[in-house]
């Protein structure tokens, strides 16, 4: 619950109440007057504490407009509210392969991603209508999701800065662009991990489309495949994504098994 600006705990009309009472006991004239003086500086005393409790959630509240945050100020045991914003973490920082009409690979960052059914396996993957790569998707009904390695971030971050409109990124990258045996669309050679993806849905959302692939295949290099053939999260490295600062971070230790740590409670 956010708390009230203004609200201090002794409330100044106990103070009155008691020291008023203390004076109907003495018929002291002197000893009234100090009283009365003493109930009007308790007062000023109050009022003042009011009125600095008062303009520090206003100072806070300031703050968080500027920042075009919500005002819910709280105490410290509470949330602040930051607004209706795409924060959360992780994401991915995934390549979405695909050609355009004259058949030219192409690939662009994309961080709003995930997988969104287990069966048919999909990922669905939000591109802007601005992006060349849109229009690519609408097209051919098909696209590659190839994860990069951390080691690869700056060839990565560079299919989210230009567009394959004017620019072949995989001629500027050195990166090499195959054809997918099972869908209309490249991926990036290079990078450890591919889905190839045939478009299943389109979700005009807003500012972003949806498109939601079913995943025909993965394509994962040995390398990074641990003894069971799945993928190693650690051998694959992927980037994460982090929306709130724009920054690229790596994996993190290992923090049990899923579907097992809980069972210690
Ligand atoms: C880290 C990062 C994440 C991005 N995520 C998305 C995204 O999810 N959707 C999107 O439309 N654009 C995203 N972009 C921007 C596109 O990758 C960028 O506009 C790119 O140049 C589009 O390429 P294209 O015009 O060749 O399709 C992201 C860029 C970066 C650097």
């Amino acid at each position: 619950m956010p708390r009230k600006a203004g609200f201090l705990p002794v409330s100044s009309a106990w103070i009155d109440d008691a020291v008023l009472w203390l004076a109907a006991k003495s018929d002291d004239k002197p000893i009234k007057t100090r009283i009365r003086t003493l109930v009007d500086v308790l007062h000023t005393l109050v009022f003042l504490a009011q009125r600095v409790v008062a303009s520090g959630f206003d100072l806070a509240a300031k703050r968080a407009t500027m920042n075009g945050a919500t005002l819910m100020i709280t105490d410290s045991t509470m949330k602040r509210s930051l607004g209706a914003k795409t924060l959360v973490y992780p994401t991915p920082t995934w390549i979405v392969g695909s050609y355009d009409a004259q058949g030219k690979p192409n690939g662009m960052v994309a961080a709003w991603g995930g997988i969104c059914c287990s069966d048919p396996p999909c990922v669905a993957v939000s591109l802007r209508k601005a992006t060349y790569s849109y229009g690519s998707l609408i097209e051919r009904k098909a696209f590659t999701v190839s994860v990069p390695s951390q080691s690869q971030v700056k060839e990565a971050d560079y299919f989210g800065l230009v567009s394959g409109r004017d620019t072949d990124k995989f001629a500027a990258t050195g990166w090499t662009p195959i054809r997918s045996d099972l869908v209309d669309a490249p991926y990036v050679q290079e990078c450890p991990l591919v889905l190839e993806c045939k478009v299943l849905q389109i979700y005009d959302l807003g500012l972003h489309t949806q498109f939601v692939g079913q995943i025909l295949d993965v394509k994962a290099d040995e390398s990074v495949l641990d003894s069971a053939g799945m993928p190693d999260i650690i051998k694959v490295m992927p980037i994460i994504f982090s929306p709130g600062n724009r920054v690229y971070y790596g994996v993190g230790d290992s923090l049990g098994h899923a579907f097992a740590v809980g069972k210690e409670i």
